[in-house]
């Protein structure tokens, strides 16, 4: 009596122990199946139109929108900056973007497809613009300098250094006016101080210009012709200036540096200035040659370069 008493007692236990399996089991692969669904909807969600310009970037990019600026969007993505493109998806709204502080170091820098390109440098000259150019010098590089006419008037002594040292000095208006927002006569007048800021300084007026904050239209294009100067944006916006951290800086030129693109930066930013002369050295090694913005491309005045932003 005992021992059949015993089997049943240990068949129902057997039973119990294989609908609880069974249970699990299906809830693992009903869980599976639901993650799948998930990723297969967030990356269909996902906007396709990659960074302006670069052709390098993946398809699924996650991309926060940085401001009003239709051209300050930036790609990050997991492939590129680990950790980065979580943060951004969890930052998207209502807090501003601005105020994520990215740290992707890098392990393995992905260098690729090295040769000539041009780094530019906007907004300056500033405080720390002076250790830029010994960078510069000593490992014998040169760069493009957007200048603000009123940051010239400021430091006179950088504006004629750049010029001794072989570097390109642009035009970036005098107090950073956003040049489709301001009176036809503000817009020229922006452009022409500042030319001849630079001309006194150097001795030859720049010929080419960028729009503060990318902000560019026929009407710009137009007044930079009439003053014997190409509009020239870039290829590449490194974003400096939202994360303002030398390791992002630096990790993204490792990973993004390609022939014949023109680069964003901005000199004012110290963490630009670490990050970029940490990288340099790296990316001479790897057979990249930094040359100036007209040494790269010939323009005229009136141009527009590089030529999809007038799409
Ligand atoms: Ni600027």
């Amino acid at each position: 009596m005992k021992s059949k008493k015993l089997q049943r007692r240990l068949a129902l236990f057997v039973a119990i122990a294989i609908v609880l399996s069974l249970f699990v089991a299906v809830t693992l692969i009903l869980a599976m199946s639901g993650c799948q669904k998930a990723d297969a909807q967030h990356l269909s969600a996902l906007p396709a139109s990659p960074a302006p310009g670069d052709d390098q970037e993946p398809a699924a990019a996650d991309l926060i929108n940085l401001g009003e600026s239709q051209i300050q969007w930036v790609a990050l993505t997991d492939a590129v900056c680990p950790g980065v493109a979580s943060m951004a998806a969890s930052a998207k709204s209502p807090s501003p973007a601005k105020k994520i502080k990215a740290k992707c170091h890098l392990v393995n820098p992905l260098i690729s497809n090295p040769g000539r390109i041009a780094f530019t440098f906007d907004d300056g000259p500033g405080r720390h613009t002076e250790r830029l150019l010994d960078a510069l010098k000593s490992f014998n590089v040169r760069v493009t300098f957007f200048v603000q006419g009123r940051a010239a008037e400021r430091y006179p002594h950088l504006i004629q250094r750049m010029q001794e040292e072989g570097h390109q000095v642009a035009n970036h208006t005098y107090s950073h006016v956003f040049l489709t927002k301001a009176d036809p006569l503000i817009r020229e007048q922006q452009l022409l101080e500042t030319s001849d800021i630079i001309e006194n300084l150097t001795g030859s007026r720049p010929t080419i210009m960028r729009p503060p904050g990318g902000h560019r239209g026929e009407e710009v294009y137009a007044e930079a012709g009439r003053q014997g100067m190409a509009t020239v944006l870039w290829d590449i916006d490194t974003a400096d200036w939202v994360y303002k951290d030398a390791g992002y800086v630096y990790d993204f030129l490792l990973r993004r540096a390609r022939a014949g693109k023109i680069f964003l930066m901005h000199d004012i930013h110290p963490t630009t200035v670490d990050g970029f002369i940490q990288a340099l050295p790296l990316l001479l090694d790897h057979g990249f040659v930094p040359v100036t913005v007209d040494e790269l491309i010939q323009l005229q005045p009136g141009d527009v370069y590089p030529a999809f932003w007038r799409r």
